[in-house]
């Protein structure tokens, strides 16, 4: 089945984590760090995240500078990348950020019987995909058929690996931080059920004055 070429992108400090085991969205990318995210998201289609990093953070999930938006305009590409959210759940505030913040199209995916007449009111497209939870290769074919051919994805680590188990995955590009937070309940960047064993090549590092380092990584398909 056709599906967009996908990047996940993680900022994660030198323990692998991805956010303290509080959960509340730790500061973890630095100034320059959050220009390349924003690079990022100015060179895709769409931006997909998580229920829980979906409802606990509401992310804008926008491209911020200016000159990368009038870029897209300017390359017959929407101002913003569209939004995509997967959730078993709806719990969206109709003033949320990741609904308010753009303009942008703005996409849920859904199980079955799981759809939101009010989003779907105000020109939210919500696809129901699954059964109890959103079957996410069909979700990703459904994106290649409304024109999305490059996805990033930004977490959480429940949605990571489960798109790594699924072989969705093609690249990783992961910004490490001159950080450890420690502790065993803090996520990590791919956080699930069960384990994968995933072999990755490396096609690029960069080491910043800020301490960063930033891999790049092809998912060897199996
Ligand atoms: N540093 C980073 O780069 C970064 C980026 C993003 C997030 N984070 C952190 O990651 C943490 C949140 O991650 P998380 O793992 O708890 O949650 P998540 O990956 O954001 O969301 C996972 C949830 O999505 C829903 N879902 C529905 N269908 C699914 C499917 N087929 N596969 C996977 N998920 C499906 C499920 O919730 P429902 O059953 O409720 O639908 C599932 O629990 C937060 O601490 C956040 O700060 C870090």
């Amino acid at each position: 089945m056709p599906r967009p070429y996908v990047l996940l992108n993680v900022a994660a400090t030198v323990d692998g984590k991805i956010d303290t085991h509080e959960r509340r969205g730790a500061a973890i990318s630095t100034v320059r760090d959050r220009q390349r995210v924003d690079e990022l998201r100015a060179s895709v289609d769409a931006v997909m995240v998580g229920s829980r990093t979906l409802h606990d953070e509401d992310p804008r999930l926008t491209v911020k500078s200016e000159t990368l938006r009038a870029e897209r305009v300017a390359r017959g590409q929407p101002e913003n990348p569209a939004k995509v959210g997967v959730a078993s759940l709806l719990k969206l505030g109709s003033d949320s950020r990741f609904l308010t913040s753009g303009p942008a199209r703005i996409i849920l995916f859904v199980p079955h019987g799981c759809g939101d007449v009010d989003l779907g009111r105000r020109g939210v497209e919500i696809y129901e995909v699954g059964e109890a939870r959103v079957d996410l290769t069909a979700a990703l074919s459904r994106l290649a058929e409304i024109g999305i051919k490059r996805l990033m994805v930004e977490g959480g680590g429940t949605l990571n690996f489960e798109l790594l188990r699924l072989g969705l995955v093609d690249e990783v590009e992961l910004f490490v931080a001159p950080l450890i937070f420690g502790g065993a309940a803090a996520p990590t960047l791919a956080d699930g059920d069960g384990a994968l064993s995933l072999k990755l090549v490396r096609s690029s590092v960069e080491t910043w004055d800020d301490g960063g380092v930033v891999l790049r990584y092809m998912v060897e398909q199996s």
